[in-house]
């Protein structure tokens, strides 16, 4: 008996816990982790750096099309490295806007939908479970409430680069206007698909959500096991 690599999507609004829990799970597995974020952020550092009008949905999305991402470990875009340069507020926001456009999202969910048909991937955004993988074998939205994701985002030093250090307030605020963004947005917005797990993080423990996954991950990979040639066969 051989066990398929399964397609595990991960989706919520930022501060939730999907990268945290996206790497664990896929270090456990051996799977490639696929930060599709980083995606939507890469693109705009470089539109931003070309000077692009961001509203410019067929220049965003040409440039979107071309590119080449490198997502394992550093953040690449066109051989560039922009692991730091993507994780400021400017970024935050100018994601969250070439992220409304409809081309530039048909452009990289292809791309995301290459990097995972062979499974064996944990891949984490707004959409993965709604449009990327609608049959991914695990589906999960992670959730918390605005307060306990403002708090995450403000100690986070992956996302305090290009930011003073402030009141969470101002985070507070900037994380509201980026999910109200992406929650209304028309192509694509946040949305728990009707089959996901949803998962409330609010006051749980990291150790405690991650138990929580790899059980579910642990019913699909026992639904994942194929009979093989000699045993269908016998
Ligand atoms: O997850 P992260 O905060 O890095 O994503 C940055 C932005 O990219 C989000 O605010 C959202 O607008 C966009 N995004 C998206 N779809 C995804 C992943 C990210 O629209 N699958």
């Amino acid at each position: 008996m051989a066990t398929r690599q399964l397609i595990i999507a991960i989706d919520g609004p930022s501060g939730a816990g999907k990268g945290t829990i996206a790497r664990t799970i896929a270090r456990w597995l051996e799977y490639r982790h696929i930060d599709t974020g980083a995606m939507y952020r890469a693109v705009a550092w470089k539109a931003l750096r070309e000077g692009l009008n961001l509203a410019d949905a067929a220049a965003v999305a040409r440039l979107a099309s071309d590119a080449t991402f490198g997502l394992e470990g550093a953040v690449t875009i066109d051989g560039e490295d922009v692991t730091d340069a993507i994780r400021t507020a400017e970024i935050d926001q100018a994601a969250a806007i070439v992220a409304r456009h409809a081309p530039v999202r048909e452009a990289l969910v292809a791309r995301q939908q290459r990097y995972g048909e062979q499974g064996g991937v944990v891949m984490e955004g707004r959409d993965i479970g709604t449009v990327v993988f609608p049959s991914a074998d695990v589906k999960l939205y992670l959730d918390a409430s605005p307060d306990e994701r403002a708090r995450r985002r403000a100690g986070d030093s992956a996302h305090a680069l290009g930011r003073r250090p402030g009141p969470t307030d101002a985070v507070a605020r900037a994380l509201e206007e980026r999910d109200e963004s992406d929650r209304t947005r028309a192509v694509s917005p946040l949305m728990v698909a009707p089959d996901a797990v949803y998962i409330d993080t609010t006051g749980v423990p990291i150790a405690d959500v991650t138990r929580q996954v790899e059980a579910l991950v642990k019913q699909a990979l026992a639904r994942a096991v194929e009979p093989q040639e000699a045993d269908r066969n016998r």
